[in-house]
């Protein structure tokens, strides 16, 4: 049994979550639930193999050998039930730099890409500082589901100058996973037009209430062909602190190409924790990651409740995956800036502005439910004295 009710004090270590609120929120005086990282301690076995690493006191260049491969593919298998030939993968610095890094190998200045907003920020910045043309294929939300506008995806792919799609599935932040249905039809247009898919699957691993998810190589040969789809042990154990990322993709073209530019860039290298971290957690973290599930599920019935109890005029967008909840605060009738201070200033809780994931996510807040439940109870009784 793991405890993830240890309220661990992060001050002092540089948490991007609790250090850079005084820029983000304008205030220190917030709880913090924002940034897509855990207050959990990560699995022991994980700590372990670093407290062990770290009693070595050279720290030089290191390289991944097999077992980092094997323990991906054996993952993949164990949790995705897709079989991976561990020579398909390659080390990434990053997922966001890992498309980054295809962005500028599969396509040239001024080609479009293909997002579909709301979404993670940063996939803005990789298309649009890199010179690429945006193409926002807006979620519909329809009775508090986000769906996909496949006329419109499809009128985007069609274009001659459109040559990736980046996919976010599982979605952040709409906590959408994309079924079989959804994803064959993503490949049939794509492929029909000659559009690289590249599949953002971070948050694979924490899909809830039953949702499974697939990773998009694993639709059919086609698809696999047609891909690179971008992992990593670093949401689902905690670890995003440090460099652990990989790419996979079953079409060697693809994967040379990844590699060269990813050597291009000087970007291979990773550090001297990354192998045995991703080892160590995938090999030894199983039964942490059954424990975080349940506890983040009823982390998020308890949100749903207290809401519907305490708080009028809050939906909670069903979460399918991940630990950051979509809310829906436009009955309270406020524009952003004034919800965004109303939560800071009021009810002195931290949550992601939804307008930085796209126009769409205006009146929308995320919340990170990855903290200890008190925390979270804290905090929401915090929103609701602030209503009375
Ligand atoms: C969809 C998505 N992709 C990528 C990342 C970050 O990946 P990395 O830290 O490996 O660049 C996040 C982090 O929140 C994310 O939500």
């Amino acid at each position: 049994m793991y405890n993830f009710d240890r309220i661990i004090d992060r001050k002092g270590t540089n948490a991007y979550k609790l250090d850079l609120r005084e820029a983000y929120f304008g205030s220190e005086d917030v709880i913090p639930l924002w940034v897509a990282d855990m207050d959990f301690a990560a699995p022991p076995e994980v700590q372990k193999a670093i407290q062990e690493r770290s009693q070595h006191e050279i720290y030089g260049y290191t390289v991944r050998k097999e077992p980092f491969r094997k323990a991906i593919a054996d993952w993949q298998a164990y949790k995705h039930n897709w079989n991976v030939n561990p020579d398909w993968v390659e080390f990434s610095p990053g997922v966001v730099p890992a498309l980054v890094i295809s962005v500028l190998a599969f396509s040239n200045p001024g080609d479009g890409v293909i997002i579909q907003t709301p979404v993670y920020y940063p996939f803005y910045h990789v298309v649009e500082d890199n010179d690429r043309e945006l193409l926002k294929n807006s979620l519909v939300e329809k009775n508090g589901r986000y769906e996909i506008n496949f006329d419109e995806f499809e009128e985007m792919a069609a274009k001659p100058s459109t040559k990736i799609f980046m996919m976010c599935n599982p979605h952040n932040p709409v906590s959408r996973v994309w079924t079989k249905e959804e994803l064959l039809r993503i490949h049939e247009i794509c492929l029909k037009h000659n559009v690289l898919v590249l599949a953002d699957e971070i948050h694979s691993d924490l899909t809830l209430f039953g949702h499974k998810h697939i990773p998009f190589a694993s639709l059919n040969e086609e698809a696999a062909n047609n891909c690179l789809v971008f992992m990593a042990p670093s949401k689902t154990f905690n670890i995003a602190g440090f460099s652990t990322s990989y790419v996979i993709s079953s079409n060697e073209k693809l994967l040379r190409a990844y590699r060269k530019k990813q050597n291009g860039l000087q970007m291979h290298m990773g550090h001297v924790f990354s192998g045995v971290i991703t080892e160590t957690a995938y090999n030894e973290g199983r039964e942490w990651l059954k424990e975080l599930i349940a506890y983040i599920e009823g982390n998020i019935q308890f949100v749903k409740d207290f809401i519907q109890n305490n708080i009028k005029g809050v939906k909670v967008i069903e979460p399918e995956a991940t630990y950051l909840l979509w809310l829906d605060f436009k009955e309270w009738g406020m524009e952003q800036n004034e919800l965004k201070r109303f939560l800071i200033d009021k009810a002195k809780v931290g949550l992601s502005d939804g307008s930085t994931f796209g126009a769409e996510g205006k009146g929308y807040m995320r919340l990170n439910v990855a903290s200890p439940r008190s925390i979270i109870e804290k905090a929401l009784k915090q929103i609701a004295d602030s209503r009375k």
